[in-house]
């Protein structure tokens, strides 16, 4: 696996809990979740520091967002301000986007190319390897022991899977191969093997949901919930579905082209042209909590998404070319890309709309069930089959384990 770690984090977190969350009660059975998780503030803010500000690698970007040396990508985890970089010799570096003099946000654009990043407030300069190289001050002016060195940007552990930018929040992380176990190959698979990509653009949307509801999206909605999956009789072609301890998700397929496209003025759209990675099929990974890759047909997407509050989730739907694409290849993907299966897709589009009432149907009591793929065994499955709603437990299981919900008595 093409990995590589920075374990000398600067400044690793260790913050105090905000709040006290109140008791919650969950249920004995291992397929149902309370509904109170997704509108609770009190729980909303234990996950920040519970999940996000704690010791998961959570995905904040690829290393081909900034192709060129100069090139920077601003991003947030759940409120933590990140900044990514690419410095002179073309090294990727993953900073707090925090001045260290007092704490004030660097930059605000969210990509372009700086020879250096200049704090408005006092106007130190930062350079791309996140060295302090310059500061406002006559000789005399600060304390005798001040010395540039101790004022770089600060950085929180990172590493790097495939191109794959992670980034850990908390003071020890795992090492990230033992974190990724089970899901390295798929990953591979849905980069199209080496992680080799060029960016082709972003679809940036807000859903009015709470971000579980996002990362509990399954399959088994495909084809009941979005018409044009149905119109087209796009069954799906033979796929597997698998989840690891940690919740990961990963989801393997044949592609089986619709049955019918005359309802389309321009079946090419659905074409499929970039055979040697389409041929192997379509493939999904679910990072836990909540960020994740999409390959289907031609279109290589990696949805950057963020818990921004209570009852919003922020997805960057970054879409990819390979690098050794012809000029003709990368139109049909930016095309199919931008039509398919992002926020507004054609096959997906509903996705926000049902999100946003899950949300506001989560506000009445009780517990939202999986059926399907489940048994009466009340037993964690081992095997989903692929269209099954059983392959999200995992996940609750380890977001319950990591909040420190216990478990009612039968
Ligand atoms: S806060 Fe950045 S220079 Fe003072
Ligand atoms: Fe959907």
């Amino acid at each position: 696996m093409d990995t590589a770690i920075n374990s000398e984090a600067s400044q690793a977190r260790n913050r105090p809990e905000v709040g006290k969350m109140e008791h919650l009660a969950w249920p004995t059975r291992l397929a149902e979740v309370p509904k109170e998780v997704f509108v609770r503030p009190d729980i909303f803010e234990a996950e920040l520091n519970r999940i996000f500000y704690s010791n998961e690698w959570l995905v904040v970007g690829h290393q081909a967002e900034v192709p060129k040396n100069g090139d920077f990508k601003t991003y947030t985890l759940g409120k933590v301000p990140l900044l990514i970089t690419r410095d002179k010799q073309g090294e990727v570096h993953v900073f707090y986007n925090s001045c260290t003099h007092r704490s004030t946000q660097i930059e605000t654009a969210t990509r372009g190319n700086r020879k250096a990043f200049n704090c408005p407030y006092h106007r130190w300069g930062f350079a791309a390897t996140g060295e302090l190289i310059g500061t406002p001050n006559r000789p005399g002016d600060f304390p005798e022991s001040f010395d540039r060195k101790d004022y770089a940007l600060r950085s929180p552990h990172y590493a790097f899977v495939h191109g794959l930018i992670f980034v850990c929040l908390g003071a020890s992380p795992p090492p990230i191969e033992q974190y990724l176990d089970g899901i390295t190959d798929q990953i591979a698979a849905a980069l199209g093997g080496d992680g080799n990509l060029v960016l082709l653009g972003y679809q940036k949307v807000i859903y009015r949901a709470n971000w579980k509801t996002f990362a509990d999206n399954c399959n088994y909605h495909a084809g009941l919930l979005h018409t044009a999956f149905r119109l087209l009789n796009w069954s799906g072609g033979k796929g597997v579905q698998t989840a690891n301890a940690r919740g990961q998700r990963g989801h393997t397929s044949e592609i089986s082209l619709p049955k019918t496209t005359e309802l389309l003025n321009d079946p090419s759209i659905i074409s499929l042209r970039s055979h040697s990675d389409a041929q192997k099929g379509s493939v999904n990974v679910r990072f836990f909590p909540l960020s994740g890759i999409s390959r289907h047909m031609d279109s290589i997407n990696i949805r950057f998404a963020n818990a921004l509050s209570l009852d919003e989730t922020e997805v960057h739907y970054a879409y990819f070319a390979r690098a050794e694409d012809s000029e003709e290849l990368i139109e049909h993907r930016v095309r199919q890309a931008s039509n398919l299966l992002g926020p507004c897709g054609m096959v997906s589009m509903e996705d926000a709309a049902v999100f946003h009432r899950v949300h506001v149907g989560s506000h009445t009591p009780g517990v939202a069930v999986f059926l399907k793929g489940v048994t009466d065994a009340n037993t964690m499955p081992d095997t989903f089959g692929q269209a099954d709603e059983s392959a999200n437990m995992p996940f609750w299981e380890y977001y319950r384990a990591l909040m420190g919900f216990e478990r009612e008595q039968p």
